[in-house]
């Protein structure tokens, strides 16, 4: 049945796990002789969920119904389900929608191409359910990006659906290194450890042979990825490299000139890799260490085991060790039995340590984790109220963050450039700093490529994003 159409999209929630994830699937695909097509004229459309909060669970149900109206036109056309969702709800997924025939957890993204080719050469009838965790964290394939860069996207929202054309997301010189699988922590609201399994420390050698390879291909700014890298390498799958080690090794590539990591757990951050940030010129002075709550009552009931006096103490070693570091955090509203007082410890916490940005969340009960049976519950209306007044706040810190950038010097990793409405020539190239904030800069006749760097003295603070003047040629 039309075996040598093989097309495919790729839509993608969650966060920046699931990004590489179906960026990974994208490439492989493309290297065992498949190309990518719109969403209506694939043969296959994969869609790659998150269930962390009700939201996105909901949202892919909404797009698998929309989908499956779709490309009827298109011969042998299916949906596959892949990530967290798939991981929670497997095989159901046959029930609700006769179109998907391939169902993967987030264990089996590897295995995920050869499925596809079974089930479009008809070698594999189907419906077809790969939902086991492995023992350990399972070897892929490396599949480089074209040119210095992978087609990743920063992000953590957990709730919209990005396409994956393999171009709008691209960071040129710029790639994500997973160094871990799941996450152990149990914290008391999050159904993470049930979708993504028990953690999962992935050998260094194989972490710095991927950095190797990247570094080789023109990358410049590697960021490792897990659910805890603060945890990296305590788990029996280690090989007894902890993570200030391997920030270390991974620093000491060849041609890596940025390192960052995401994400941080405030109980497991080592001294060692606070003092990491003092001594390795590599890593960015940047940190995402999320706090969730400001109040020890509501933290303690979350199971986050640490208070705020821990996490202060944190924040203070850190701008000891680098005082630009740039701290950024999720924080959730609404736990069960959030009262006002409680609420307004958190807002106090966000002003004494001065976050520049958040991810900031309306908490919702997941099916199966502890805090489902907490009560009381807050309102909807009290929920989202207090996510408003938590945004507001966070707008005047990213504001006064960034006005005290104008002055300094910084590095811009080239990203992009941005052209003027009516067509005449570029206006500036977008790019980041080393704190991760995003920076304008024209670069006039010094010419530029994405993926080079630039010496920037910053000019001018905007709402969201600083403006650079070039010192220097990109280099
Ligand atoms: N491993 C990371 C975060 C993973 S989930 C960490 O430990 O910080 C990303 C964010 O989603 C969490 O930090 C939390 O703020 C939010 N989140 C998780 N479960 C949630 C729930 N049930 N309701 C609302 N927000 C939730
Ligand atoms: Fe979820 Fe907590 Fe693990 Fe983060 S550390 S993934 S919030 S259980
Ligand atoms: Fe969502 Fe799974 Fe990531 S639940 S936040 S995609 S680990």
């Amino acid at each position: 049945m039309n075996a040598e159409n093989k097309t495919f999209h790729i839509l993608t929630f969650g966060c920046q796990m699931n990004v590489h994830d179906s960026d990974w699937l994208g490439r492989a695909l493309c290297a065992h002789g498949w190309t990518r097509a719109p969403e209506d004229r694939a043969r296959v459309v994969v869609v790659n969920t998150c269930s962390v909060r009700e939201k996105p669970e909901r949202k892919v149900y909404s797009l698998l119904g929309r989908l499956a109206g779709l490309g009827a036109d298109v011969p042998g056309r299916f949906l596959a389900v892949g990530g967290c969702v798939a991981q929670q709800v497997g095989r159901g997924f046959f029930e609700r929608f006769p179109q998907v025939r391939l169902v993967f957890g987030t264990d089996q993204t590897a295995r995920a191409p050869q499925a596809l080719e079974a089930l479009v050469s008809g070698a594999e009838p189907g419906p077809l359910a790969l939902l086991d965790f492995e023992p350990a964290f399972l070897p892929r394939a490396l599949y480089l990006p074209e040119g210095g860069g992978a087609a990743d996207a920063p992000g953590h929202d957990g709730g919209a659906a990005r396409p994956d054309d393999g171009q709008a997301l691209a960071r040129p010189g710029q790639a994500f290194v997973n160094i871990m699988q799941g996450c152990d922590n149990f914290c008391a609201y999050c159904i993470v450890p049930y979708v993504r399994g028990r953690q999962k420390s992935r050998p260094a050698a194989e972490v710095l042979a991927e950095v190797r390879a990247l570094a080789g291909r023109g990358v410049r700014e590697v960021t490792l990825l897990g659910q805890n890298v603060n945890s990296y390498g305590l788990d029996r799958h280690g090989d007894g490299t902890g993570f200030a080690g391997l920030l270390r090794q991974v620093c000491a590539v060849d041609g890596v000139a940025r390192v960052r990591f995401t994400t941080s757990h405030p109980k497991d951050l080592a001294p060692e890799v606070v003092d990491a940030f003092a001594t390795l010129p590599q890593l960015c002075p940047a940190l995402h260490l999320p706090l969730q709550a400001g109040s020890d009552r509501i933290l303690h009931a979350m199971g986050r085991r640490y208070d705020m006096r821990r996490y202060l103490d944190l924040v203070a070693a850190l701008r000891a060790a680098r005082p630009d570091i740039a701290l950024t955090t999720d924080l959730m509203v609404g736990f069960p039995g959030e009262t006002e007082a409680d609420f307004q410890l958190t807002l106090e916490a966000m002003r004494a340590v001065g976050y520049e940005s958040s991810f900031s969340f309306a908490y919702s009960d997941r099916p199966g984790t502890r805090s489902v049976d907490m009560a009381p519950k807050i309102a909807k209306d009290e929920k989202l109220d207090r996510l408003a007044r938590l945004q507001a706040l966070q707008e005047e810190l990213t504001a006064r963050a960034l006005a005290a950038r104008v002055g300094a010097g910084a590095v811009v990793l080239l990203e992009a450039e941005s052209r003027r409405q009516d067509g005449r020539g570029p206006v500036a190239w977008r790019g980041r700093d080393e704190g991760g904030r995003v920076v304008n800069v024209p670069l006039g006749g010094r010419g530029g490529r994405p993926g080079q760097l630039v010496d920037v003295r910053i000019v001018q603070a905007k709402k969201h994003s600083l403006r650079g003047e070039a010192v220097g040629e990109p280099w």
